[in-house]
């Protein structure tokens, strides 16, 4: 591949920059200082280095966010932030997220740049599950939890099982197998209640313990390895 090509996909700038950094003798292949970012470099073999620092080159990046509201689940939007303005050092990459929360939905969320990856997880046949810790107007009976268990018919389509935890009256968790367009809140308003918080605590084995509200973390290689196995 292109030196600037594996040089802009590995975050060091963007193609121009990298131009203006190879005329200022900063990046070296193999240790030879290289006078032109238009020559072949062989990503599994050649040793790449900007100010003598090793370049790893990576094609795809995961990273997961702790979303807080009024940021919409897009890579753009004419009304609102996208959530990719949180992960704006990853701009190179053009991360998308995996699904989408609401934007007064809070909560773990991943991006990526796997297209592949992204369509499994959200596959419905993959199930992956989704915890939500759920608040409401009004009391959550204990009824609901059969209810949610049966299914109910949104979309014409009766829901996979959902597992209902209440917690306190106005308080619930909520996990579900599958991402129907805001189904958490029409699961609810399904039984009259309204849901006036919703925060995703997991997506799959992910969590965003650890973040606070709008912070992001790239996912460790063994959390990439696991949830490509969960979709295997
Ligand atoms: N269900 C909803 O209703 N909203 C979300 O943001 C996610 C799941």
């Amino acid at each position: 591949m292109r030196l600037d090509k594996y040089l802009a996909n590995s975050g060091v700038g963007t193609r121009s920059e990298v131009k203006t950094l190879v005329k200022k003798k900063l990046i070296k292949v193999n240790g030879e200082v290289v006078k032109s970012s238009s020559i072949s470099v062989d990503e599994n073999k050649d040793v790449i280095t900007f100010k003598d620092e090793p370049v790893i080159y990576k094609e795809f990046y995961y990273v997961l966010l702790n979303k807080p509201k009024g940021y919409v689940s897009a890579v753009e939007d004419n009304l609102h932030p996208p959530v990719t303005d949180l992960v704006s050092e990853f701009a190179f990459a053009n991360l998308f997220p995996v699904g989408r929360l609401d934007i007064d939905t809070t909560g773990t969320l991943l991006l990526t740049n796997d297209g592949d990856l992204c369509h499994k997880l959200l596959a419905p046949k993959y199930h992956v599950d989704k915890t939500y810790y759920v608040t409401t107007d009004t009391e959550i009976s204990q009824t609901l939890v059969k209810k949610f268990k049966e299914g109910i018919i949104l979309d014409g389509e009766l829901t996979l099982p959902g597992d209902l935890v209440i917690l306190d009256s106005h308080h619930a968790e909520l996990t579900i197998h599958q991402g129907k367009f805001h189904q958490v809140k029409r699961m609810f308003q399904h039984f009259g209640l309204k849901v006036l918080e919703l925060d995703r605590k997991t997506f799959a084995f992910l969590d965003s313990r650890g973040l606070a509200i709008g912070e992001h973390r790239e996912l460790r290689d063994e959390e990439i390895r696991a949830l490509k196995a969960l979709v295997e």
